[in-house]
């Protein structure tokens, strides 16, 4: 019924996703097979650079899902958990995909993701690791300290791993029973909506720059000054 009543709806592309959205998500899915990848081949060093990288790119995430796009905003696509159950009691429903942004169940994921993103990045720092160069920061800890973080950095990417694989297996849901194409708006950027639906407000791509400069020199400092 409400897939006919769409067919009569006036529908419309509508920007949702912003390129610095996009772009972040897409980086993740080369960065954290090739981050673990380095480390058990053997390349420490190269673990390290990736991570610096990886840690840019979850600051720069956190600063624009506070300062940026409102699809990109915590404030916004962080939901009453109500919300959230409702939305998923119908996750095998197929019906239209309305929503402009994250919808109310998939916010909470996506807060999930990016804390234990942010987790296993900063473990890094301190982490030790066999055969290279430590983190940074693994000085300041004492030998047992460092060993637990680096345990708690380790334990933490099976976590990721498992994260992403329902991640992605939620997406197929979506696609195959729900009927609702998610990938294709975080690829293009855009979505069809109804005509009637208010656009989201999108940040600029100068100050998505700034911002990454901001937390690329965070980064960097911890890099190199330690
Ligand atoms: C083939 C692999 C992947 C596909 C097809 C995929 C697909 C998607 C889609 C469609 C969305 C938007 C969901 C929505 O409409 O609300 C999304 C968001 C997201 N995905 Fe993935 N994803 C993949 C891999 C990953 C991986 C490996 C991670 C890392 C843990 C990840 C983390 C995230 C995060 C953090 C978001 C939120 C983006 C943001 O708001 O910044 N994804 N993904």
């Amino acid at each position: 019924m409400a897939l006919r009543n769409r067919q009569k709806m006036v529908m419309l592309p509508m920007q949702v996703w912003d390129l610095p959205v996009r772009l972040f998500h897409w980086l993740l899915l080369p960065l954290l097979p090739a981050a673990y990848l380095t480390m058990k081949g053997g390349y420490p060093a190269v673990h390290l650079i990736i991570g610096y990288v990886l840690l840019a790119l979850v600051l720069f995430r956190v600063l624009w899902g506070l300062f940026g796009s409102d699809t990109a905003r915590f404030a916004q696509f962080l939901r009453r958990p109500a919300a959230a159950v409702h939305h998923l009691r119908r996750l095998t429903v197929a019906e239209p995909d309305n929503e402009v942004g994250h919808n109310a169940a998939g916010g909470w994921m996506v807060l999930f993701m990016l804390l234990l993103l942010l987790v296993q990045a900063v473990t890094g720092l301190f982490a030790h690791h066999k055969g290279g160069p430590d983190g940074p920061l693994a000085k300041f800890l004492g030998d047992t300290a460092a060993g637990l973080v680096t345990n708690v950095h380790g334990a933490n990417f099976k976590l990721i791993f498992f994260a992403a694989a329902g991640h992605v297996a939620v997406v197929a849901v979506y696609l195959f029973i729900k009927k609702q194409n998610l990938i294709r708006p975080m690829v293009t950027g855009k979505k069809r909506l109804p005509a009637a639906t208010r656009a989201p407000r999108l940040r600029s791509r100068l100050l998505a720059l700034l911002l990454l400069i901001v937390a690329g020199v965070v980064s960097a400092t911890l890099a190199t000054q330690f």
